[in-house]
């Protein structure tokens, strides 16, 4: 057994690990069998999109929450919300990624995390996306992990020193008005990086930061499900996760990479005031 596979399997001994990682394995089979048809119906916008898979996983994660952690409070995308009398909060995103969902491509994932309620400091944090066979797992204190069927490596975050040489992920919201704004801080981003992707799913890109593939991500507008559990991983594989003004991520802003480029971009997106207008 390789030490990383040796240290998920301690891991795994924790109760709260196991029973996330059990929710995000029985949410990401279901679905992964996706029907051919899906009921659609929209959110904020015309663009912004739920699925009747998203409603079924979320509800699969919650009938699972109140079943074996009564006492545990709920955050869920699709409406799940219930009051803790543990201190502690289960935050979900059942699809991160719904669009690409919808359109069969790969980039989605269930996020989930269970948060200490007071200070919403993360303690696990399990994102698993089933198309990339990809099993992203972070217990606060004891590291972080990708399970690729057999493979398990740890995560670490880039070494990257230069902005100008990283690869940023980001995201853009579902409002036109939003977007012409993002359009245009990317602008000022664009030039002073190695390039952007954009792959459609914040849990995801934040756990691609974490595993070194991406060298920093940041988005305007993502709520606490998308990104509760990916900021733990990321913190957890050795990077930082920061809001606008250093403090925790917020809907203004969520930005994650590692110590070396986290200024150099936060300067950039101040600088452009990415959190104003629409
Ligand atoms: C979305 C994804 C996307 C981001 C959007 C989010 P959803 O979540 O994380 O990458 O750009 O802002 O809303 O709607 O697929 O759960």
């Amino acid at each position: 057994m390789s030490q990383a596979a040796d240290e998920y399997a301690k891991l795994l001994n924790h109760p709260d690990v196991a029973f996330a990682v059990d929710l995000a394995s029985r949410a990401g089979a279901l679905l992964a069998d996706r029907p051919e048809s899906l009921t659609v119906e929209t959110k904020t916008t015309d663009t912004d999109v739920v699925t009747h898979m998203d409603q079924l996983a979320e509800s699969l994660i919650v009938s699972g929450i109140e079943l074996g952690r009564p006492d545990d409070g709920l955050l869920g995308e699709e409406g799940a919300a219930k009051k803790s009398s543990s201190g502690r909060r289960w935050v979900i995103d059942p699809i991160d990624g719904t669009v690409n969902y919808l359109y069969q491509l790969p980039h989605w994932c269930v996020s989930i995390a269970l948060v200490e309620e007071e200070t919403n400091s993360g303690i696990v944090g399990v994102v698993y996306a089933p198309a990339l066979n990809s099993m992203f797992v972070g217990l606060a204190g004891s590291g972080a992990f990708r399970i690729m069927g057999e493979r398990v490596t740890k995560l670490s975050v880039s070494t990257q020193e230069k902005l100008s040489q990283s690869l940023v992920g980001t995201g853009f919201g579902y409002a036109s008005d939003r977007r012409a704004h993002q359009a245009q801080v990317l602008t000022a981003v664009l030039p002073n990086v190695r390039d952007i992707r954009r792959l459609g799913s914040c849990a995801l890109d934040l756990c691609l930061v974490a595993a070194g593939e991406l060298d920093a991500y940041y988005e305007r507008g993502v709520k606490p499900w998308d990104h509760a559990a990916g900021s733990l991983i990321v913190k957890e594989a050795g990077g930082q996760v920061s809001g606008l003004n250093d403090e925790q991520p917020s809907e203004s802003l969520i930005l994650a990479a590692n110590k070396n480029v986290m200024p150099q971009l936060l300067k950039i997106l101040r600088e452009q005031n990415v959190d104003q207008g629409a």
